[in-house]
């Protein structure tokens, strides 16, 4: 919806109309994930879920109003958007209008460094971008839990990315107005926590049915799914505790269970969902392999086939040699704990 009432122009705002405003974002990796929403439209989760954000594959947004131009336009990795990538964009724009009272259109601009809609949270570091970038260009004064209350509204991994290292997205409580205030992100302290996470990418191509697709899915036909919600709540409190330990051993083995039991409830929906791959349990095997050799290795993996695997920076060399040789053909990226989003042009608070 569009007012034809006009807030007072900020800084940033007035930039935005000259050359934009740009923002970074890092994607960033579940250890306990989210998966299925209790409200498909303010896009709240049904668990809280907690990640890592990376300090590789970031996102690069820029918006800029553009009152002269009919209608909004956007362009992903330099070609225009299309389809449902468009129209989740467009949508995201029509919420910063509404929130900010203004009606300019705004061309959007967006950039991956990494793989798109492959599983490696490229929808978590463009609406984390997109967020920081709108909210600048439309003048809307946001600290950093309300800036993940808006990226979540574009993608609820998107909250987690807003902060750098670890965070936990809260899937709160109630409905309407109340659901909305209490679903946000916000750090988790793990002070003496710095691992490696190995990427394996088996495949980087976009995923055949889509996460927000699989989820519904999941939620309504899965009888595995509650039993994987309860566990995955028994799953943070430990996994938190382990964090705040610095304890690899524990984090690993929480976050690799909590992955397979959300994909053992989507291999259970009707029809299944079946994101790994011959590939993905090569590396599976890959990491059991270490594991059996001594070198602390963990697996997770989200909505595709890729894995990531969490270890001590010091065996991280090793843990890559040991899933190329497990899936020969597929390329691996050494990640560690990475930034928050940050605002490149314009101004940031
Ligand atoms: O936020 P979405 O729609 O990209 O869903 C992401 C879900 C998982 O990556 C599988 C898990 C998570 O918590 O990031």
């Amino acid at each position: 919806m569009r007012t034809d009432h006009q807030a007072e122009p900020t800084e940033a705002a007035i930039s935005a109309l000259g050359h934009g405003t740009t923002a970074v974002a890092y994607p960033n990796i579940a250890l306990i994930k989210y998966w299925g929403k209790r409200d498909e439209r303010l896009m709240i989760p049904y668990v809280d879920s907690l990640s890592m954000t990376l300090d590789v594959f970031p996102t690069t947004t820029t918006v800029r109003l553009n009152p002269a131009a009919p209608a909004d336009s956007v362009t992903l990795d330099g070609s225009p958007a299309e389809g449902e990538a468009r129209r989740r964009v467009i949508d995201f724009l029509e919420l910063l209008r509404e929130r900010s009272g203004r009606s300019e259109p705004a061309t959007v601009d967006t950039r991956n460094s990494g793989p798109t809609g492959a599983g490696l949270a490229s929808s978590a570091s463009g609406f984390a971008a997109l967020a920081l970038a709108g909210a600048a260009a439309y003048g809307l004064d946001l600290d950093r839990t309300a800036l993940s209350r808006l990226a979540r509204r574009g993608s609820a991994s998107a909250s987690r990315s807003i902060f750098s290292g670890f965070a936990i997205c809260h899937a709160g409580r109630g409905v309407g107005a109340a659901a909305d205030l209490g679903s946000y992100a916000e750090p988790v302290p793990a002070p003496d926590f710095d691992p490696a996470l190995v990427i394996a990418l088996v495949d980087a191509g976009a995923k055949a049915v889509s996460s927000r697709a699989a989820m519904r899915r999941t939620v309504d036909t899965s009888p595995l799914y509650q039993a994987w919600a309860a566990s995955s709540k028994a799953d943070l409190a430990e996994l938190r505790a382990a964090l705040w330990r610095g304890d690899l051993d524990a984090v690993g083995e929480i976050a690799e269970r909590n992955a397979l039991g959300m994909h053992a409830t989507m291999l259970a929906a009707r029809p299944a969902v079946r994101y790994l791959s011959p590939a993905t349990v090569a590396v599976l095997d890959g990491v059991l392999w270490l594991r059996s050799d001594g070198v602390p290795a963990y697996a997770t993996m989200d909505a595709g086939p890729n894995v990531k695997v969490l270890c001590h920076r010091a065996d991280a060399a090793r843990v890559a040699d040991a899933v190329s040789d497990a899936a020969p053909g597929c390329s691996v990226v050494i990640a560690r704990r990475g930034p928050g989003a940050w605002l490149q042009k314009g101004v940031e608070r």
